[in-house]
């Protein structure tokens, strides 16, 4: 939505409000259903029970492909870069995506492959992930991306919960320096599957993989499979609106990950609507998000939100720092981008190696900016306003969840006015409130409180999957008849938005969240391990760090080497993504007399704040708080 001046969003978002059904219908107007909807909201936030655009008929697919043959088929849909930038890069255009989509997805049909199937993907950023998506929706079977980072044991509990019948995978991956031996990984995930009955794998690396008879086919041979029917079309199947979409896994104050669940014709609408209103998206722009599309930020603004309005997506298989970190400012100036979408965490790594790479880059195609993951800090904020948008280029600050679909609250590139460090205000249709401990409204300006959403928005999570109960208790129970975040919020005198960080047992570790007791689990996996706490600590680079407390009475006398064997047992259980940054052995940890961990001190300690505890007269052995303060890292 093209929102022309401050004023102007500020009616909007008061007719938004006013009329939710009025606005959304508006929106979800601008895009091409088969069939229109018969209602457009049918909601309450008790079981809970979200349905949009219910009798709506669409698929996601003909919105991000086939619309745009027409007009814009030429124009390109994904520019992809290879991690290595001496291997040709690749420009797919919506005529060439649409066909490759068409035809993987003749290739999942001749696999089996029907409505409603789940099917794992784990590959590297390289176009044929996107590919691989678009064709579960194509054909309505529902794809459940795991990123990279996660381990063979992660993947299999991922793949039981959904009960995925197909995985697709890659032989290998390039991320820096770094081969990451996929097909391998799965393997060993596999061994624990029986639901899944085909792997199907992309030749990326040429590594040597087992390929097992009746299992695993190789992409290619698929491919010319298809080509030899002589099919290259593939209708696209018919959803409801309210059918799934996707399953994305995220971390929160269990051990246990969640399959979050979206649909297809509200997640469309919101990722579509929300794209072009926060970047005010022009056709033609070229369009950078850093992200992975292993989480949510990749779904859906690399994949969906900008392929749905037609835009030009640049898509990275690397890091910003390999072969140096100049790496985002060469791409950049080789493909002119416009919009640049990257993570608090990538600026601070940059901004530690000086500005003389920033320097020496053209960087004067760049027009709008943005940030995700996680509160930006003022430092990072001006860093990027300064040296990367040289002072002239909006840094849309967009804060939303894994759980949102899309943006909630974010400034509207070229007319919010900005604040360093406050996403600002919410997008017009989204309605967030501060509420106190017992759940009553924080109403007025200059306050704070725990965010949480008073009413529903298209984008929302309408189940974790297998376990609906999950859901409620997690998001709808905190507080009678609103979604509840888990981050804390402080409004400003001018109603502007900042948000302060999660107020549950979720660190984020460079704008990915990890659950304290999943870490805690992992490390209890360790042979010598008894017990373990893990708190975040304020780290430089990845914005929040994992500390862990550790009882290890038979440890080995070189306590370093227990260390990494720790480490490497968190690897095999969650992936390198998860393991602590300290690991602090102690003899007791800080407990009440009803056995639960006093985190807050734990926490103080790992922050370095030792000098004011609090009341530690209640704790069970209040001794254990000197020897963990003297022990500190
Ligand atoms: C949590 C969601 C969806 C984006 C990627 C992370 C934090 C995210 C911001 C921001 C302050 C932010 C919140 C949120 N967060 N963006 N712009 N400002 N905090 O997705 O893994 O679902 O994590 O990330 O704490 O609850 P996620």
């Amino acid at each position: 939505m093209k929102i022309s001046s401050f004023e102007h969003y500020k009616q909007v978002y008061q007719q938004s409000v006013s009329q939710p059904e009025q606005f959304w219908e508006g929106v979800a107007e601008t895009f091409q259903w088969r069939k229109k909807w018969d209602m457009v909201l049918e909601w309450n936030f008790k079981e809970p029970d979200i349905k949009w655009f219910q009798g709506g008929k669409l698929n996601i697919t003909e919105n991000c492909l086939d619309r745009h043959l027409e007009t814009d088929g030429d124009r390109p849909a994904i520019i992809w870069e290879p991690n290595d930038p001496t291997e040709d890069h690749r420009v797919l255009t919506y005529k060439q995506l649409h066909d490759k989509v068409c035809q993987f997805a003749n290739a999942l049909k001749n696999n089996g492959v029907q409505k409603g199937d789940r099917i794992c993907i784990y590959m590297p950023m390289i176009p044929e992930l996107a590919i691989a998506v678009l064709a579960c929706a194509r054909i309505g079977a529902v794809h459940s991306v795991i990123f990279g980072g996660f381990s063979a044991q992660s993947i299999a509990d991922r793949i039981q919960d959904a009960e995925c019948k197909v995985v697709i995978t890659a032989d290998g991956g390039f991320r820096g320096p770094k081969d990451l031996p996929l097909k391998s990984v799965i393997d060993d995930a596999l061994v624990q599957c029986p639901s899944v009955k085909r792997v199907i794998v992309l030749t990326r690396s040429r590594t040597p993989v087992s390929m097992i008879k009746g299992r695993d086919v190789w992409w290619e041979d698929e491919i010319k499979k298809v080509e030899t029917q002589g099919n290259p079309d593939c209708p696209a199947e018919e959803m409801d609106a309210e059918d799934m979409l996707f399953i994305l896994y995220t971390s929160g104050s269990t051990g246990k990950p969640k399959g979050v669940v979206h649909t297809c014709g509200g997640y469309m609408v919101y990722a579509g609507f929300t794209f072009d209103t926060a970047f005010q998206y022009n056709k033609g722009e070229v369009y950078f998000c850093t992200a992975d599309i292993g989480w949510i930020t990749g779904h859906s603004y690399i994949v969906y939100g900008p392929l749905s309005q037609g835009a030009t997506a640049v898509m990275f298989e690397g890091v910003p720092t390999w072969p140096d970190a100049g790496r985002f400012w060469d791409i950049v100036d080789k493909y002119k981008v416009n919009i640049l979408y990257t993570a608090p965490t990538a600026i601070r790594s940059l901004m530690s190696f000086g500005t003389d790479l920033v320097k020496s880059h053209d960087l004067s195609s760049l027009t709008k900016l943005g940030s995700v993951g996680e509160p930006i800090n003022e430092e990072a904020w001006h860093w990027f306003d300064e040296n990367v948008g040289k002072g002239n280029c909006p840094i849309v600050d967009t804060w939303w969840q894994t759980e949102n679909g899309g943006f909630m609250i974010s400034p509207i590139a070229g007319v919010t006015p900005l604040k360093p460090g406050y996403a600002s205000l919410p997008l017009p249709g989204v309605q967030p409130v501060l509420v106190d401990e017992n759940g009553k409204e924080i109403e007025g300006n200059d306050v704070s409180g725990n965010l949480c959403i008073k009413f529903p928005w298209p984008g929302m999570l309408r189940t974790t999957y297998g376990d609906h109960e999950r859901c409620r208790q997690t998001y709808f129970s905190t507080y009678a008849d609103m979604y509840f975040t888990g981050d804390g919020c402080m409004r400003d005198a001018d109603g502007y938005y900042r948000i302060t960080g999660r107020v549950d047992d979720v660190l984020n570790v460079s704008g990915h969240r990890i659950g304290t007791a999943e870490v805690e689990n992992a490390i209890n996996m360790h042979s010598s391990v008894v017990e373990s706490a893990v708190v975040g600590y304020p780290h430089d680079i990845k914005g929040q760090g994992v500390y862990a407390f550790v009882i290890s009475p038979d440890k080995h006398e070189n306590e370093d080497l227990t260390r990494k064997d720790i480490l490497m047992t968190v690897s095999r259980i969650i992936g390198p993504i998860a393991k602590p940054d300290k690991i602090q052995f102690v003899s007791g940890l800080p407990k009440t007399r009803s056995g639960k961990i006093m985190r807050r001190i734990l926490r103080k300690i790992a922050e370095g704040d030792v000098s004011n505890l609090g009341d530690t007269s209640t704790l069970l052995d209040p001794g254990v708080v000197d020897e963990i303060k003297a022990g500190a890292l």
